[in-house]
């Protein structure tokens, strides 16, 4: 009795043992069958890259399927936009942002075929998942009338703030819609602001970012702009304005730092690329600048402040048809530096004034900063001309720099420019002035040489004690 009681438990504990190897083995074969179908993180409220479920709202055929490494997507039309380009759609943008912020990897859809109408809006980034895809196919509209743009938001339209390892990118289009703010008098409510124009799109406290293939047009003023934010990338974007829009700069960087902007084409009313003050470590190459006024660092220390700009390097590029090529340009009477600048491998067609250094630059509205008793500069030293070919229709260059505060290492080599018209234009020597450097064969027209004078080392101090201010 006592030993078959002793076998039943046994048996008992066997089947258990048993059921424990059967329960375990089942589940670990569906374990292994998950692993081998890609994971998916989140259904979202739309499509996922398995298999989309359509969008009520979605005619035709379905936009391009997405990338097999993304594995959710939100698109805007199941946040309640319309895409007809007059119905608000600022408030379904703004849903479908904070809902794909919360996923890893996730992707805003802006799909093609569809105008959204977007108001002012901030989109924040802070406590966002990381690889966060803005994806445009179709077209974002700015507020085409200037008078009812909010008065609180006239620093930009649409505001990137706290945005980390992000991306723009998509065939589409982003539309401000701004030639209503480009004539005269349209735009001028604010007494306190009178200048003040939305920029297109603005990244604020940024990190991580890259921006790439999109189309950028017509903004009331600028139209990318980075301010505080590192680590940039810019890649085969087109950005268009008319030439006659005032103050359209293509890209503008402030306060911002390892930049790099590439295949890329720029036209508009003002700089193709503005750099201003607290950039370095910036690389711009491989792009197509024109119309507009060129690549300009600056306009720097403006009524008196400090400007610094460092490590800054262009090359590759083309310039079509621009009133400038490269430049540099600072306000009388600023403090700091710029320092380790380098131009080369410039092509120039029909540019106004493909070399210049302008330590008097005065904007025409502010005549008043540019008094000539104004003394002081920012200093400006170890810029590098090297291969810059084509042709100019005003002069080859200018080196205007300051009686207090020469520029030094100022070296151009491999300097080659005819006039366009054929007829040669002299250096305007008002425009030729305290700029110390060498130069390199060959420089075409050979009177460019002029432009420079020899050595500096006696000068040398002021642009040093105005670095240590940086
Ligand atoms: C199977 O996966 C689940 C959850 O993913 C886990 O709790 C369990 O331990 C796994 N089982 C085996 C046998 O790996
Ligand atoms: C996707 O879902 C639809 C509707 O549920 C179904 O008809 C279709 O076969 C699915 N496609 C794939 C690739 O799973
Ligand atoms: C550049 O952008 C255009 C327009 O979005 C796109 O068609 C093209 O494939 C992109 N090129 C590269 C190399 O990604
Ligand atoms: C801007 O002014 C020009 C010239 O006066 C005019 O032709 C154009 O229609 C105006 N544009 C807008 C949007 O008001
Ligand atoms: C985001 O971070 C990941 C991982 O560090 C990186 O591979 C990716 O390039 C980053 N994306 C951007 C846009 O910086
Ligand atoms: C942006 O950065 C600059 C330089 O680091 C700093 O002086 C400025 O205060 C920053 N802007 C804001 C709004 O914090
Ligand atoms: C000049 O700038 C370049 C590019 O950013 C950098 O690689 C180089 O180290 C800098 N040179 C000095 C002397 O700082
Ligand atoms: C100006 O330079 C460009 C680029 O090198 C060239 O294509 C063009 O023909 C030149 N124009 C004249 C008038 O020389």
């Amino acid at each position: 009795m006592k030993r078959s009681k002793n076998l039943s438990s046994l048996l008992f504990l066997f089947l258990i043992a048993f059921l424990t190897f059967l329960i375990t083995s089942v589940e670990a074969r569906k374990n292994h069958t998950k692993k081998s179908k890609p994971h998916k993180h989140h259904q979202g409220k739309g499509a996922t890259s398995g298999n989309r479920t359509h969008n009520s709202h979605l005619p035709g055929p379905a936009p391009a399927p997405p990338q097999p490494q993304q594995s959710t997507i939100f698109p805007v039309l199941s946040f309640g936009a319309k895409g007809d380009g007059v119905s608000d759609d600022s408030k379904a943008l703004v849903a479908a942002w904070e809902a794909a912020c919360r996923v890893k990897g996730a992707t805003v859809e802006i799909p093609s075929g569809f105008k959204f109408l977007i108001q002012p809006i901030t989109l924040d980034g802070s406590g966002c998942m990381p690889d966060l895809v803005l994806q445009i196919d179709g077209t974002l509209l700015a507020p085409s009338k200037a008078s009812t743009w909010p008065e609180s938001s006239l620093f930009q339209w649409i505001n990137f703030k706290y945005a980390r390892n992000f991306t723009i990118q998509g065939t589409g289009i982003v539309d401000g819609q701004g030639s209503d703010w480009w004539n005269s008098s349209a735009h001028k409510r604010s007494k306190h602001t009178p200048d003040t124009k939305p920029t297109a799109l603005r990244f604020y406290f940024s990190s991580d970012v890259t921006v790439r293939n999109i189309k950028i047009i017509n903004s009331p003023q600028c139209h990318l702009k980075f301010d505080n934010s590192s680590w940039i990338k810019v890649n085969n974007i087109t950005i268009t304005s008319p030439d006659y829009s005032p103050n359209t700069d293509g890209i503008h960087l402030q306060n911002t730092q390892n930049v790099e902007i590439h295949h890329s084409t720029i036209g508009c009313g003002d700089d193709c690329v503005s750099i201003q003050t607290g950039c370095s470590n910036v690389h711009i190459h491989h792009v197509k600048c024109g119309p507009g006024h060129g690549i300009s660092l600056g306009g720097l220390g403006k009524a008196g402040s400090v400007a610094c700009v460092s490590n800054i390097i262009v090359n590759n590029i083309l310039f079509q048809n621009t009133q400038s090529g490269v430049r540099i340009k600072t306000w009388p009477g600023g403090k700091g530096s710029v320092k380790n600048v380098s131009f080369s491998n410039i092509q120039v067609s029909n540019v106004g004034v493909p070399i210049v250094i302008d330590q008097n630059y005065c904007d025409n509205m502010k005549k008043h900063l540019c008094q000539n008793q104004i003394r002081g500069a920012v200093a400006i030293s170890g810029v590098k001309f090297d291969n810059i070919i084509g042709n100019y229709s005003k002069e080859p260059i200018r080196l205007a720099c300051s009686n207090d505060t020469p520029c030094t290492d100022v070296d151009l080599i491999d300097i080659r420019l005819k006039p366009t018209t054929g007829d040669p234009r002299s250096l305007r020597s008002d425009l030729c002035r305290n700029s110390y450097g060498k130069s390199k064969a060959p420089l075409l027209p050979s009177v460019i040489d002029y432009c420079l004078r020899r050595d500096g080392g006696q000068v040398k101090h002021i642009a040093r004690s105005h670095e240590k201010m940086c």
